[in-house]
Formats: structure tokens, sequence, C-alpha cells
């Protein structure tokens, strides 16, 4: 039997660290891409020479050539620049998403069968374009950023209370950005509603902590953002994926009247299993929750119509 196999597109940061999540946790066979030449090369060796001593037999190949990535079950995409001095939003908007039709193009020509799952941002946008790009239906085309907003806001809330994170859950909605929506009511500890246990002006100072991590690592980092987090983040979806586990994580997907949103990629609760998408979970807002939500996807339409694809 043929073991599973994932492409990762960009050998940076995220990149690397996800082929490594999941070549030492022996869920596949990696492929890592990059325009960079060398890079992919030298990156794939070095994770491939940890093997003995981590002890996995994973593939881990490390190429510039899209013929490598055929026939992957699932392909990660984290091509991309960061904004670099002296350009605009809209000017890294439009390069990422020239870059992201461009990858998206040439792997989904490879893996026509692939889950893609996207993680370059600005994410929402960048799904949007990856959709397009592809061809593929909405349930193949995921974008990551639930799970590591939820995933931070957990740490908060453990935090917080001198508790296990495991204990921990914690969701987030919304369009990945300063507008998300971390849902309180639904998060809890060890079943127990946080709103319980934590004072209401406590939890919005979580809450906002949360909407502001990735701007929090960028200030600590000064150049570069964060990537552990992000990546054990989209591994826990290549898992669910891989192993049909039926998770249900927090995802961008594109909605088609689900929340009241059309023709839009937003965060909301997705089971994930074999066939990637396979539903999304609908649960009952709040009017203040749901104009949140409204307000946060009004602002990834704003990004979509700014590159031409909303
Ligand atoms: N969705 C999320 O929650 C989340 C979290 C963290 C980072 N990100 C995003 O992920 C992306 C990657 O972040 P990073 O820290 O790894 O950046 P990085 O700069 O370390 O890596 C990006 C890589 O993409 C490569 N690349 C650029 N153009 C390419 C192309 N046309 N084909 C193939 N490879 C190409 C670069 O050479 C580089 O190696 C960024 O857009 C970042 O904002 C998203």
């Amino acid at each position: 039997m043929a073991r599973n196999k994932v492409t990762v597109i960009g050998a940076g940061n995220v990149g690397a660290t996800t082929a490594q999540r999941i070549a030492e946790a022996g869920l596949a066979d990696v492929v890592l891409v990059d325009i960079v030449e060398g890079l992919p090369q030298g990156k794939s060796l070095d994770l491939a020479e940890a093997a003995p001593v981590v002890g996995h037999d994973a593939r881990i190949t490390g190429t510039n050539d899209y013929a490598d990535t055929a026939d992957s079950d699932i392909v990660v995409v984290t091509s991309g620049l960061a904004r670099q001095p002296g350009m605009s939003r809209d000017d890294l908007l439009a390069k990422n998403a020239g870059i992201v039709r461009a990858v998206v193009e040439q792997a989904a020509k490879q893996s026509p069968n692939a889950i893609l799952i996207i993680v370059t941002n600005p994410l929402d946008a960048m799904c949007h374009v990856a959709l397009k790009a592809s061809g593929f239906p909405r349930e193949r085309v995921l974008g990551m950023a639930g799970v590591l907003d939820s995933a931070r806001f957990r740490t908060f809330i453990a935090w917080e209370l001198g508790v296990s994170v495991e204990d921990t859950h914690a969701f987030v909605l919304g369009g990945h950005g300063d507008t998300m929506v971390p849902l309180s009511r639904y998060s809890t500890v060890a079943g127990i509603p946080i709103t319980e246990l934590i004072p209401a002006d406590r939890l919005k100072e979580l809450e906002t902590r949360t909407a502001n991590g990735g701007a929090e690592i960028v200030k600590h980092l000064k150049t570069g953002s964060a990537y552990y987090a992000p990546s054990a983040a989209a591994v826990e979806m290549v898992e669910a994926i891989l192993k049909d586990k039926k998770k249900i994580l927090p995802c961008a997907a594109y909605l088609q009247g689900e929340y009241g949103i059309s023709g839009l990629y937003v965060g909301v609760p997705c089971k994930l299993g074999s066939k990637g998408l396979e539903q999304i979970i609908e649960i009952k807002l709040t009017a203040d929750e749901q104009a949140a939500l409204n307000k946060s996807a009004d602002a990834v339409k704003e990004l979509c119509t700014v590159i031409g694809v909303a």
C-alpha cells in the first residue's frame, strides 16, 4: 500500500516546519517546493537526515519542479511574500494573489484530486484565488486560520485559569485578521463554558489578545512572523483529512448561504474528513455575534474586490 503524499509549497518558515511535522508524525511522504533553487532541496535533505534520530521513514523530497508533486493527496500552500518596507497592503495583496494563482494552477494540474489547504495571507482572499485557479469544488479548497486563532485563544484561557490546554476548547469565527470573532460563549474548559469561569471584562481582554495574536509575535520577532503554531495548526487539518477523522475544526470555507453569507471564504466550524470539507456546522449566533461575523465578512469582501475575485 502506498504511503500518503503531501506537497508543501513554500519552503520558508511555515512550509519547512509543516514538512517537518508531517514527516515526524509519520503522516505522509512530503514534497517541499519553492521557487528559490536549492532551498527546498537543502531543507528536505536536512529533514531526511534527522529521520534516523527521530525515527520515521517518511520520504522528503525538495524540488523546484511540479512534476515531483504529481498525485499528492493534499497540497499545503504557504508560498508568499512578507510585506516589505514601502510596500502597501494592496501591493502585497496583488503580489501574493499572483503567487498563489501560479502555484495552485501548477499543483492542481499535477494532482487533480488533491485537497488544497491554503495558509498564505491574506488568508481568506487567497483561498478565493486558489478556488478559482484550481477549478476544484469548495469541498477541496480550505484555508487554515481558525485552528491557529483558536489555539491562541485556548492558550490564553488555559494560562488565565491555570488549567491544562488539553481541557480547553475555544471557537473563533470569521476572517483571519483583526475582525475575527472569538466566541467565548462556545468556549469551554472541561465542558464548562468559560463565561462561567472568567469575568466578562477579563474575557474581553483575552479575546482582544487573540485577535492581535499574529501582530504580538511579529512585534517580538521584528522580522518574520509566527510559524510554530501556524504549522501545527495546518498539520492538524492535514491529519484530520488523511485519517478521515471527521474532526470539527474552524476553517476558512467558501460559504454558499451558510450564516447568511454567500460567495466568500469565512472561518466557520467545518467537519474535516477524507473528502475534505464534509459539512459546515451552523450554530446559532446572537445578534451581536452575527453583526461581528458580517463585519468580518465585509473585510474579506473588500480584499477580494481589490484583486477582482469577488
Ligand atoms: N493563515 C495563517 O494563519 C498564517 C499564519 C502564519 C503565516 N501565514 C502566511 O504564510 C505565508 C508564509 O509565511 P512564512 O513565514 O513561511 O514566510 P517565508 O518568507 O519564510 O516563506 C515563504 C516562502 O515562499 C516562497 N515563495 C515565494 N514565491 C514563490 C513561488 N512563486 N513559488 C514557490 N515558492 C515561493 C519563498 O521563496 C519563501 O521561501 C505568509 O503569507 C504568511 O503571512 C499565514
